[in-house]
């Protein structure tokens, strides 16, 4: 936990709690996502720990053939490891802000949760045989990130979330779980805080302090309950952006100006994680001994799309938009990203107020159904991504389910590299102090598109034809990012595709991820990725690229189907 743990001795660690639970920890693997990920071509990581997903009463005792708690608990032990991880996500009007993991329990179900959901685990964990297994719980991913920003009268709220807050049952049933679960000397409660392109501003960055407090005494909990928080909980958010820090300036404007930070105060998790740590200590009341978790699970960003260098000094948005590893089109973009990969392996890490770096999220299960609006990479965007295209992945299925699209491209792009490659440099983004100015927001693109099509005649049942979209995702005038959705539109499936554009003026690719781009002249060929050649009927995939030059009108693409 906390560099502060030389301090008094807190309740929690009183009652003989370890200060770091996955220092020396052997971690549990949860066997059936082991399963899904060696068949389909991760058998490097499928040796790596993932949170096993508390997400509906059924799970408790296991249901669709799945196992249970007991089952995950007992298999722990018979391998030899000594700490399970566990989501704790079934609160009453659940997912509130987005509508792709509305939950089971409805508004109103405050007691539901406490004696069906919340009861039933504790009484399990409570069993003697397994008293020796320490258990790592996060607690009720983006509940209380959502009643900071999602609750009151911005833009960004939903009626639903007014409701989490005026019924007061996200915070009474945090902090029911937080009372009930920190009641066992071996379990470890993590709040979940979002991740810095949700909470990095002044606006919002105590106000989740205060929140955070309110629920941890609420309904019999107390801070001795909270061992610490996680941040970046299935999200996207680097841990590092190696590239710019959020105190550098082009020409003397501060990057906090350039429309992808938007006056934040941090750039990535491994600056922002801290701070909130020392701000949740000095400030809201928590443990000196409390600890970080990061969900490291799909924050990699690399693959041939990474840039290695920081991007030119004409303006802070060249210098951003040409340096930073997170390529999505906003940080408020979240379902199924586009160019994601896996990022640092699980680790316990132990400095600068950082327990472990964990997977949350397991790889390769889906964020949300393409049919959902943030899911949906046809969808124009909100308030909550700056009206921005949501940058997901086509034929999602809904959340939780294995997507092996997917995951294949998070293997394929995953940073540091798997098995072997060249090793990440070093943090090198620093927290900042004492915000003073105020966030503003202002959305950054403007699509266009122009869909072509040509049919391909195929040798065997039926045929075969692909359409492809062209839609710049940004342009800062120097330089400008691009994603094309790849469409079958024939009757049977491809075995690959090929699209084809000329530029209008002298733009040059720089980087591009999902599909092997060339370009001579102002000719660009794009042909699919070894993992997205394949679309059934009707489906779609997508590649980007980042070039330099204005974006400009987009081109004719055409796309030939094999
Ligand atoms: C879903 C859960 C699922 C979890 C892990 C969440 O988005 O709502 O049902 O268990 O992801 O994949």
């Amino acid at each position: 936990m906390g560099a502060a743990s030389v301090f008094a001795a807190n309740a929690a660690q009183a009652a003989g709690q370890l200060d770091n639970p996955y220092a020396g920890a052997t971690v549990y693997v949860n066997p059936e996502w082991a399963a899904n990920a060696t068949a389909d071509g991760g058998a490097a990581i499928a040796n790596q720990p993932t949170f096993v997903w508390m997400d509906h009463m059924g799970a408790i005792a296991g249901d669709g053939g799945r196992m249970g708690l007991a089952a995950h608990l007992d298999d722990a032990i018979a391998k030899g490891d000594n700490l399970v991880q566990l989501v704790i996500y079934d609160l009453p009007n659940r997912d509130c802000a987005a509508l792709a993991s509305n939950g089971e329990i409805p508004s109103g179900g405050l007691s539901t949760y406490e004696t069906k959901f919340i009861d039933p685990i504790v009484t399990i964990l409570k069993t003697p045989k397994y008293a020796n297994l320490r258990v790592v719980n996060v607690i009720e991913p983006d509940s209380l990130p959502n009643l900071v920003t999602n609750a009151d009268q911005q833009a960004t709220s939903t009626d639903a979330c007014r409701k989490a807050k005026s019924t007061g049952e996200y915070l009474q049933g945090v902090g029911y779980a937080l009372a009930q679960l920190g009641a066992l000397p071996n379990v470890y409660n993590y709040v979940d805080a979002g991740h810095h392109g949700w909470l990095g501003w002044d606006t919002n960055f105590q106000p989740f302090g205060q929140i955070a407090h309110q629920a941890a005494t609420a309904n019999g909990a107390t801070v001795n309950d909270v061992a610490g928080f996680i941040t970046n909980t299935a999200n996207y958010s680097p841990l590092v952006e190696p590239n710019f820090k959020v105190t550098d300036s082009v020409n003397g404007t501060t990057v906090r100006q350039s429309k992808w930070v938007d006056w934040n105060y941090y750039v990535d998790e491994q600056s922002f994680a801290p701070a909130l740590r020392d701000m949740l200590v000095s400030t809201a009341g928590f443990n000196p001994g409390i600890g970080m978790l990061v969900d490291t699970s799909r924050d990699g960003w690399g693959g041939a799309a990474r840039p290695t260098a920081p991007g030119p000094m004409t303006s802070v948005d060249a210098y951003v938009n040409g340096g930073r590893v997170d390529r999505r089109p906003h940080a408020g973009d979240w379902c199924n990203q586009n160019g994601a990969g896996i990022g640092e392996r699980p680790r316990p890490v132990g400095s600068g107020g950082i327990d472990a770096y964990v997977w949350v999220k397991p790889p390769g299960e889906s964020d949300g159904d393409s049919h959902d609006q943030m899911c949906d990479p046809s969808y124009g965007g909100n308030a909550q991504n700056g009206n921005n295209p949501t940058n997901a992945l086509s034929g999602a299925p809904r959340a939780g389910q294995w997507f092996s699209a997917e995951f294949r491209m998070l293997l394929q792009n995953a940073y540091p590299p798997i098995g072997g490659g060249p090793t990440p440099s070093g943090p090198t983004s620093s927290p900042t102090s004492s915000p003073t100015s105020s966030p503003t927001s202002s959305p950054t693109s403007s699509p266009t598109s122009s869909p072509t099509s040509s049919p391909t005649p195929s040798s065997g049942g039926g045929q075969r034809s692909c359409a492809a979209t062209y839609a710049v995702q940004s342009d800062w005038g120097a330089g400008f990012v691009a994603g094309v959705t790849v469409r079958n539109t024939g009757t049977a499936a491809t075995n690959g595709w090929k699209v084809t554009w000329t530029f209008g003026a002298n733009q040059q690719i720089t980087s591009s991820w999902s599909a092997t781009v060339n370009q001579s002249g102002t000719a660009v060929t794009a042909t699919n990725a070894g993992w997205n050649g394949s679309l059934g009927a009707g489906a779609t995939t997508q590649f980007g690229f980042q070039a330099t030059g204005a974006g400009g009108t987009a081109p004719t693409v055409t796309c030939v189907a094999s």
